[in-house]
């Protein structure tokens, strides 16, 4: 049985982290924050929530993974013996963004296959909405079952657990080295053609065209953070157990910076893209960009398609690429979305990886038959509302009490910077860690908290306080049931 949890060179590990970041957010999220927030002037707020957050953060959490080589869990455990519960928090809300991931994965396959034909109709809109998801808002619908979306989400399952029961580096680790630069390449040809289209200087004037004025707007600051802690994955554990399987010295900051730069250059290569094809669309229709743009599944299942529907011959070709990226960039995502829960109860429960992987992926794909009902379109919608807006940010602040108070930051600083061959931190890094960070997410989560509350509906809300109580109460399981591992419970308090 797999058992080994260890990369077997520090390129796969930087691989692997560059496919968990690059993911949805980078396709159908990022486009559309950058232009409805100031467009080229976004840049100013981009590059500060990196260098201010995106780049210290994650040196925080390699730092820390690195230097306790033991599951998330394990690591709070010997911060203080009763924080149990909060290293669990962290690994089951990812595990529940993994759920909901499938189903995007599964409609995208669906469309990867309708590409070739474009058998999405005259109609994108409808289509998507009624003939394949039978969207309804009432809540009844969750006893329609589509099975065609099941069958769709399954064979994504399948297909992580294939990778994933391996050993890391038979497994993630391999794929990681073929996926990552095939989705690289890709993109660029995407890019290519999409530049050439009549009309692509329309999208993108559109889209750089800064807005200064927005500048002294909070929102658009707001969405530049929130666009980095989503796309770069902070604050999710998913950094710390992918540290803490590096056996080796690794250069640590360095592959930070690595990583938050393939991560950027990816998201921008995919706006030049989407706006591209999007002024093509305008000059086609003579709809305005503005008219046009959107984010989320309307960009991804309705746009496109529309798109699609007018570009003649070409979109044979950009349909199918356009859906398999989207369709890879999700898998190398939702890859990463398993291994800090599974990773814990190994370590926990002494289960081999492949056990612990496959009872997980069962649980995970049993659970995920929810989003194959005529109401699952609403509960993602909820979910993902909840993850983003609460859950991520939340764990972003417990990491910076936890490891940059508690923990003591300072005893990082002398390691990472050894083996650094570029930056060095210094104190400006633990006031970033310490003060500037915990703050500014608190008022950000403050934010998002209050705008949830004050837009929900009735439904949204029994479904957030749903998807709160099972988080809790998976937690609470993790957290009572016995540990078969001796060194568990001998666990020393390192602080
Ligand atoms: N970073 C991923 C993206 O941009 C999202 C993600 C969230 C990945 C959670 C893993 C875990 O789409």
């Amino acid at each position: 049985m797999a058992d080994k949890n260890e990369w077997g060179s520090n390129l796969s590990f930087i691989l692997a982290m560059i496919g968990s970041a690059v993911g949805l957010g980078n396709i159908w999220r990022y486009p559309y924050v950058l232009y409805s927030n100031g467009g080229g002037a976004f840049y100013i707020p981009y590059i500060v929530a990196i260098l201010l957050m995106g780049i210290p953060f994650l040196i925080l959490e390699y730092g820390v993974g690195y230097d306790f080589k033991s599951s998330f869990p394990k690591a709070i455990r010997s911060i203080h013996s009763n924080w149990e519960f909060l290293g669990w928090l962290l690994p089951v809300a990812v595990f529940i963004i993994m759920i909901y991931y499938s189903a995007i994965l599964g409609w995208d396959g669906i469309y990867m296959i309708l590409s070739f034909s474009k058998g999405w109709g005259a109609n994108p809109d409808t289509f998507f909405a009624n003939t394949l998801l039978h969207s309804t808002d009432s809540v009844s619908g969750l006893l329609t079952f589509i099975p065609i979306i099941a069958v769709a989400m399954l064979v994504g399952w399948v297909i992580i657990w294939f990778v994933s029961h391996r050993d890391l580096e038979e497994g993630l680790g391999k794929v990681s080295k073929v996926l990552v630069p095939a989705l690289f390449v890709i993109m660029v040809i995407i890019v290519g053609v999409s530049l050439t289209l009549p009309g692509a200087s329309i999208g993108l004037s559109e889209l750089f065209n800064p807005n200064w004025s927005l500048l002294g707007h909070f929102e658009i600051w707001m969405a530049a953070f929130g666009q980095i802690v989503f796309s770069l994955s902070l604050g999710m554990s998913i950094a710390f157990t992918y540290a803490s399987y590096t056996k080796d010295d690794a250069d640590l900051i360095t592959n930070t910076i690595s990583i938050a730069l393939a991560n950027s250059l990816f998201e921008n290569f995919a706006a030049l893209g989407v706006f591209s094809i999007l002024g093509y669309m305008s000059m086609q229709s003579g709809t305005a960009v503005a008219d046009l743009v959107t984010q989320g599944t309307g960009l991804v299942f309705v746009v496109y398609p529309t798109v699609f529907n007018v570009l003649g011959q070409w979109a044979y070709i950009l349909g199918p690429l356009f859906f398999l990226t989207v369709y890879l960039a999700g898998l190398t995502s939702i890859l990463s979305t398993v291994e800090p829960l599974s990773f814990s109860i190994q370590n926990k429960f002494g289960y081999s990886r492949s056990k612990a992987m496959t009872i997980l992926i069962i649980v995970g794909a049993a659970l995920s038959m929810i989003y194959a009902t005529a109401y699952g379109g609403n509960v993602l919608g909820f979910v993902d509302t909840f993850i983003n807006q609460i859950a991520l940010l939340f764990g972003i602040i417990l990491e910076c009490i936890i490891f940059a108070w508690i923990f003591k930051a300072e005893k990082l600083i002398g390691f990472l910077n050894s083996r650094s061959k570029t930056i060095k931190l210094g104190k400006w890094w633990l006031v970033i860690v310490k003060f500037i960070l915990p703050v500014f997410i608190a008022i950000i989560w403050i934010g998002g908290l209050n705008d949830v509350i004050q837009t929900a509906t009735f439904d949204q809300l029994v479904f957030t306080a749903l998807t709160a109580a099972i988080l809790l109460i998976a937690t609470v399981i993790f957290t009572v049931l016995p540990s078969k591992n001796p060194d568990w419970d001998k666990t020393e308090e390192r602080v």
